[in-house]
């Protein structure tokens, strides 16, 4: 009995356990989203997300100071506009609500290192992630590319320093790399959402960001979550035109996902802890039914025990503040 395998010997201890922990969680690993609107002086909750707030440029600059000081590996913006109309032009204005974030962020920080959403569906009055066919909620693939294109480059011009097409069109990863080549920002790395699933855990988000579509969803172009063999497909795409990391979204529903994308795209994954996975266990823990620290501590480890080198999550002030 005393030859056999005893898995609890290396767990007697605190000290062992630390010592033989096969995945390590840090803080320079976490990205950190963030919300910029219109304005000055706003502060404002986000009903569905606990801790989450939206602000103007200056909030932005205070929310991200703390990030520096706690060592996160970087921050994504997402913009919500003063005005939204039918092809989203405030995506791509020089003054845009991003842009102008980013340019204060960079000016601020420089070391932060500032990664931009790239999407249409916060600036479209459908709130659809690309432009509408004349008839009915279908979004258009080739018209929407240039528009993208063009957003990234305004991204670049403002400092962004990697840009993350978030809205699933076919070869938008291409168009966005010729743009950016184009008007010199060849050194401006692509962060694709290359696997991103329809999910319902985006609810959350669309609350923030102001960006559910009035009309139809988003299963015309967003994956189908029974599918995986597809998301590798989709990497692979998203790598042959130039993506320099992918991501895979949401990620507790998508650890088999990121483990099969590690494992195969060579280049840095990142997985997106997205806002109902965040919203699900601070609901459950102002109920006192989960421990949060608990909850979420564990939720990230297990994204990185499935592969993933980076994780965006709403609680890495959090998991920062916990080391
Ligand atoms: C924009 C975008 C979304 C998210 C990231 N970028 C929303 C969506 O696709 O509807 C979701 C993030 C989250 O739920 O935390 N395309
Ligand atoms: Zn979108």
């Amino acid at each position: 009995m005393d030859d056999f395998f005893r898995g609890r010997r290396l767990r007697r201890t605190p000290g062992l356990r630390r010592l033989v922990r096969e995945t390590r969680l840090s803080p320079e690993q976490l990205v950190l989203p963030l919300f910029v609107e219109e304005g000055e002086g706003v502060r404002r909750s986000v009903p569905s997300m606990p801790g989450v707030e939206r602000t103007s440029v200056d909030g932005l600059l205070d929310d991200a100071r703390e990030a520096v000081e706690l060592g996160l590996g970087g921050v994504i913006l997402f913009g919500i506009p003063g005005t939204k109309d039918e092809v989203g032009s405030e995506a791509w204005a020089a003054d845009g609500v991003v842009q102008r974030g980013v340019r204060a962020l960079k000016e601020a920080f420089p070391q932060l290192v500032v990664i931009t959403d790239v999407c249409l569906c916060e600036y479209t009055a459908h709130g659809h992630c690309g432009l509408l066919e004349a008839e009915g909620p279908r979004v258009r693939n080739d018209p929407t590319l240039e528009l993208l294109a063009r957003t990234a480059v305004s991204h670049a011009r403002a400092g962004a320093d990697v840009v993350a097409p978030s809205d699933m069109m076919d070869g938008r990863v291409g168009a966005i790399r010729e743009g950016l080549n184009r008007e010199g920002f060849h050194d401006v790395p692509i962060l694709s959402y290359a696997a991103k699933y329809a999910s319902a855990l985006y609810g959350p988000f669309r609350d923030a960001a102001d960006s559910t579509p009035m009309a139809g969803d988003r299963r015309g172009y967003q994956m189908d979550p029974a599918n995986s063999d597809e998301a590798l497909r989709e990497v692979w795409a998203d790598l042959e035109e130039g993506a320099d990391m992918v991501m895979v979204k949401p990620a507790l529903t998508c650890l088999d996902v990121i483990h099969r994308v590690r494992r195969e795209a060579g280049v840095p994954v990142a997985a997106y802890h997205v806002s109902g996975e965040y919203a699900a266990v601070m609901a459950a823990a102002e109920r006192g039914w989960l421990d949060e620290e608990a909850a979420m501590t564990e939720a990230l480890l297990a994204i990185r025990r499935a592969g993933a080198d980076i994780i965006v999550t709403y609680w890495a002030r959090q998991f920062a503040r916990t080391q």
